[in-house]
Parts: C-alpha cells; sequence; structure tokens
C-alpha cells in the first residue's frame, strides 16, 4: 500500500517535472537532445519528489511529536493519583496499524489507567469498610464506658455494660487479627508450608476444640470421616475449618444440627460442611467470599461477625489450587464444600 502510494507520488513529480522542463525549454527556445531532456527530468523529478517528502514527514514529525507529548502528559497524571486517562489513537487502526508500537503503547497506558482505577476504588471501599467497622464498637465502648461513671447504677447494671465493653473489645481485637491474617495472605510474606498430615484427624480435633460453643446452643453435630492423609499447610486449613465451623454454629439456631462429612475422589480430599441455619440467598452465593461482605446484615448484627472469615477462607483455597462452594435453600440450611488437592508441593505453589 505504501509502496504504491510513493510510486504514484513519483510518479505524479516527473509529470510535473516534465511539463515544468517543456516550458522553460520553450521560454529559452532550446531544444536539448532527447536523453539529456529525459535526464533533467528525472533529476528534476526526483528533487520535487524529496522535497514533498521532507514537507509531509515534517508534518506527520509534528503529529506525532504532538501524540508523545500526550502520552507522557497522561503518564504524568498516573504518576499523581489521577487515573481518568483515556488516549485516543488518532491515526486509524486497520489491521497493520494496530500492530504499530504507538497502537499497542496507548492501549497499554489506557488498560494500566483503567486498572489502577478499579484498584484505587476498591483500596477506598475497604479504607471505609475497614473504618466503619472500628467505628461501631468504639462508639459502643465509649457511650459503656460514659454511662459506667455514673455511681448511681447498681451492681448488675454495671455488669451489664462491661460485659457490652468486654464484647465489642473482642470483636475489635478479631478484627485486627483477621485484618492482619488478609494482609499476609495477600502479601509475598505468606509463609506455605505443605506437610503431609490426617485430615480426618485434623477436623476431629477442631470439632472438640469448639465443642463449648456447640453443647451451648444445643446443636447436634455429626461427623463422618475415613482415614484420610493429604499435603497441605495444617495451619493454613485449620483456619479454614474454623472459619466454616464458627460460621455453622453461629448461625445455627439452638437444638440445630451441624454435619461435617470427608470423602474423597482420585486427587480430592471433599470437605462438606451442612447447618440447619437460616439458609443464604442464591443471588449472594459469591458475593459472601467477597471482603466485609455480610448476607443478612440484621442477622449478622446480632450474632456479630465483620464479614472476613470466608474471603481469609477463599484465599487459603487459592493458595491451595483449591475451592469453596456453597449450596443453599432459605429457611432450611447451608452447605459449605471444600475440595482440596490430595498431593501439594511448594513448587505447585
Ligand atoms: N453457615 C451460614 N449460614 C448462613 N449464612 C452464612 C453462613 N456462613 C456465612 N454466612 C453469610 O455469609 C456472610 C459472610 O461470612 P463470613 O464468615 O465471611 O463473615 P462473618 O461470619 O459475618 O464475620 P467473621 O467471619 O469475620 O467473624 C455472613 O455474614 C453471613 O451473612
Ligand atoms: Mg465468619
Amino acid at each position: 500500500m505504501n509502496f504504491t502510494i510513493a510510486l504514484s507520488a513519483l510518479l505524479a513529480c516527473w509529470i510535473i517535472s516534465f511539463y515544468i522542463t517543456k516550458s522553460v525549454f520553450s521560454a529559452v527556445a532550446w531544444a536539448p537532445h532527447d536523453l539529456l531532456s529525459l535526464l533533467i527530468n528525472a533529476v528534476i523529478g526526483f528533487c520535487i519528489f524529496g522535497v514533498g517528502i521532507a514537507i509531509v514527514g515534517k508534518f506527520f514529525r509534528r503529529r506525532e511529536h504532538y501524540f508523545l507529548d500526550d502520552m507522557l502528559e497522561a503518564l504524568k497524571r498516573i504518576s499523581q493519583g489521577d487515573f481518568r486517562v483515556n488516549l485516543e489513537w488518532e491515526f486509524g487502526r486497520n489491521n497493520e496499524q494496530q500492530r504499530h508500537p504507538y497502537v499497542q503503547l496507548v492501549d497499554s497506558i489506557n488498560s494500566m489507567a483503567a486498572n489502577l482505577k478499579e484498584m484505587e476504588e476498591l483500596r477506598q471501599e475497604f479504607i471505609s469498610n475497614v473504618s466503619h467497622e472500628i467505628g461501631s464498637p468504639l462508639t459502643s465502648i465509649s457511650g459503656f464506658a460514659k454511662a459506667l461513671k455514673n455511681d448511681k447504677l447498681d451492681v448488675e447494671q454495671r455488669q451489664r455494660y462491661l460485659t457490652i465493653i468486654e464484647t465489642e473489645c473482642f470483636r475489635l481485637s478479631k478484627l485486627s487479627d483477621n485484618l492482619l491474617k488478609l494482609a499476609v495472605l495477600d502479601s509475598e510474606r505468606q509463609p506455605f508450608h505443605p506437610t503431609t498430615y490426617r485430615l480426618d484427624k485434623q477436623l476431629v480435633s477442631l470439632i472438640l476444640a469448639c465443642e463449648p460453643q456447640w453443647e451451648e446452643k444445643k446443636i447436634e453435630m455429626s461427623v463422618e470421616a475415613d482415614e484420610l492423609e493429604i499435603s497441605a499447610d495444617e495451619d493454613l486449613m485449620s483456619q479454614v475449618w474454623l472459619n466454616l465451623i464458627h460460621n455453622g454454629i453461629k448461625f445455627t439456631p439452638e437444638s440445630g444440627k451441624i454435619t461435617i462429612s470427608l470423602s474423597r475422589t482420585e486427587e480430592h480430599a471433599v470437605v462438606c460442611i451442612a447447618d440447619t441455619g437460616p439458609g443464604i440467598d442464591e443471588q449472594d452465593y459469591t458475593r459472601i467470599f467477597e471482603r466485609f461482605y455480610k448476607a443478612d446484615k440484621s442477622r449478622v448484627r446480632a450474632v456479630g461477625g465483620s464479614g472476613l472469615g470466608l474471603s481469609i477462607a477463599h484465599k487459603i483455597m487459592e493458595l491451595h489450587r483449591g475451592s469453596i462452594a456453597v449450596q443453599s435453600k432459605l429457611g432450611e440450611g447451608t452447605e459449605f464444600t471444600v475440595s482440596l488437592p490430595l498431593r501439594l508441593d511448594r513448587a505447585e505453589a
């Protein structure tokens, strides 16, 4: 295409040169030999072509220069935290131009700005969630501490206020623990030490460790776990089981039932934790794994929780190349299914 344009331009220059020389020769009444006339035509034609190229080239260089300025300006804005950048490539986008380095640079800058904008929005949402989660217990603590200054309070009221302060402090400390866990899981600093251990034993010992909580609510706990050895990070996996068991206990009403079963497929260990709690709406199935998401806010306010447990479990399953999914029926109960590769070593992770 470019070659055809150049050839046509060269031909046009020769034609112009032919008419110029013809009119000059007739003006000075000189009739040179045909070969000399042809040479003069060719030289003048090339000169016109050269001058034309220089002028057009300068024009394009100036446009490219302006465009480079636009790109530099966009990068400067991004570096200053302004991600509302959307560069337009104004020189066409056919298949050949699509591969032009400038076009690729423009696309990369635009997608970098879009990604950074999304990350910034997530960061701001995270900060506002953290502030909210810290703000409400602090308000409650300061309110009840103030009330405790009243000398006329009887012992019973005093005890009640102190219990509320204690609960809110526990909530704050759990929130800070969970935030720290997430920060470490997100960073490269997360130590990951897969060892080979008995998953059935781990589940049984965690269920026994939670006995005071499920006993208190008279929950019937049923466990079916045959001997199964897996290779995974034992500490991180206990975190996953604890978060799921605690949710089960927390959301299941008194005298309900929690069933924990362990089975295996060819390459995976599959753990199902089912309860007879209030259930989760289908539209919340994926959202409950997001940070700070609470499916039923009024119920969560009553039982406590900051919406981080499942996102921690999800992150740990990602590290193990496993999966965690939920199935539920409103009013009947919820079942979480965790699928974990039987063998995992550091190189794979
Ligand atoms: N077994 C369950 N039954 C009913 N709803 C549940 C169950 N497990 C989780 N959910 C819903 O999913 C939401 C997210 O759970 P997640 O464990 O992440 O947070 P949380 O339990 O509210 O707080 P945290 O775990 O940080 O103490 C809960 O707020 C609740 O609405
Ligand atoms: Mg939880």
